[in-house]
């Protein structure tokens, strides 16, 4: 089942439940908005999820983009990407969670055909702090469906940010593992979550307290890569079929070992969706998350030879993933920024390389020189200890490796270029 087919089915399941289809906004939230990018599909329903009535009713489906930067240190595992496709479903203080969890159960076994003996289910087990109970109805129903549960607190009760909707939630996994399944979800990784129930029940304030909605929504989420390459049996969602046009051609142009082919694909797919959304390369902002995986991939790049290059990428796997986002950029100019965006990096690390080749930055660097590094030269932090780190460089005291191609981007606010 192609991930397009996977969509349909979903999409028509719950409209056959009285769900009206919404149409996904952009990776950009809309003006005021705190974040830089879209994280989830409920993100773009909060004024509703707080109790504005929807034009379209109570009952919505969708196929929302999304981008979240908190994953970026987990992309090259099996599971995580940086742009992916989030079903969801919606119930504006109509049914409750036990019936989206039937449903969901329903639709994962009748509809998709899947093994119900390979799936688990974590549901929130309560939390004096907040003052919430156990989620016994949703206990209830899984018991009723004879699929095993494993109580949680802090991993089901899930919250968009520190304000704002929020509530417990219920997480369906499917066991990706050879033979039969073993463990639990929260013991044993190749339980893969794959649809997360959130019954939005209360509101965090900004004081941390929660206070209870006017109503009781139910918000539900389905990675649809994940589930396609559980589906189609691959080892990894960069082996689903939206990647076929990357894996097609990066390989090739390229040899990387797997965890960095994993990184570039997934990289420079979310470079193009982000572009295609309209966002172009900058020192800050969203800009700023654009310009980082973009030369992401180059330092995997050129970790074995610094003579390759963006310029070496095909139209192809551009236009596939912008015809499948509906997005209307032309795939050249896709590239040319991209190009750009390598030359810039380029002249940076010249530049950063003569500068680090004075002899007052040869010792351990201070925070004023990293300050002065960053203001003058606009050498972040980051870069400089990478450059420090190179063969030949001059730097006599450096700071410990770090593992190459993870692990690199910073979660604080991004520093100028
Ligand atoms: N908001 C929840 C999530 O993102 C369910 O959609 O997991």
């Amino acid at each position: 089942m192609n991930t397009d087919h996977l969509v349909t089915t979903f999409v028509e399941y719950f409209e056959e439940r009285g769900h009206r289809r919404i149409v996904g906004s952009t990776l950009l939230p809309p003006p005021g908005d705190p974040v830089l990018f879209t994280t989830s599909g409920m993100h773009p329903l909060t004024p509703y999820l707080e109790g504005r009535p929807h034009p379209l009713g109570r009952r919505l489906v969708n196929v929302q983009r999304c981008l979240r930067t908190t994953d970026l240190d987990e992309v090259g595992d099996p599971t995580h990407l940086t742009v992916f496709e989030m079903l969801g479903t919606w119930s504006l203080g109509d049914y409750d969670g036990p019936l989206s969890l039937d449903w969901g159960h329903g639709l994962l076994t009748e509809g998709l055909g899947i093994d119900p003996g390979l799936l688990y289910a974590t549901v929130h087990a309560g939390d004096e702090r907040s003052g919430t109970g156990p989620d016994t109805a949703s206990l209830r129903l899984w018991e009723d469906r004879g699929v095993p549960v494993e109580l949680t607190v802090e991993d089901n009760w899930w919250s968009n940010g520190p304000v704002g909707p929020c509530g417990p939630d219920s997480e369906i996994f499917l066991w990706s593992g050879e033979g039969p399944p073993r463990s639990t979800p929260t013991r044993d990784d190749r339980w893969v979550e794959v649809w997360n129930h959130v019954t939005m029940s209360h509101r965090r304030l900004e004081d941390g307290s929660l206070v209870p909605l006017p109503r009781r929504n139910v918000d539900t989420g389905l990675g649809l890569e994940r589930l396609a390459s559980l589906l189609q049996g691959k080892p990894s969602v960069f082996e689903c079929d939206v990647f076929d046009p990357w894996r097609a051609v990066v390989p090739a142009l390229w040899p990387l070992d797997e965890t960095s082919l994993r990184v570039v694909c997934d990289h420079l797919r979310s470079a193009v969706v982000v572009l295609g959304d309209g966002v172009r390369p900058a020192n800050t902002g969203r800009g700023y998350v654009l310009r980082r995986l973009v030369r992401r991939v180059l330092t995997l790049l050129w970790r074995d030879d610094p003579s390759r290059g963006i310029g070496a990428l095909p139209d192809e796997p551009v236009r596939h993933t912008l015809d499948r986002f509906r997005q209307d950029m032309p795939p050249g100019d896709v590239v040319r920024i991209l190009l750009e965006e390598e030359h810039r990096f380029r002249r940076l690390l010249e530049r950063g390389r003569q500068v680090l080749a004075r002899p007052r930055f040869r010792g351990p660097l201070t925070r004023e020189d990293f300050h002065y590094l960053h203001d003058t030269h606009g050498l972040p932090r980051e870069l400089v200890t990478n450059l420090r780190q190179e063969p030949g460089s001059t730097a006599r005291s450096t700071p410990p490796a770090r593992p190459r191609g993870r692990g690199r981007t910073p979660r604080r606010s991004p520093p100028r270029e």
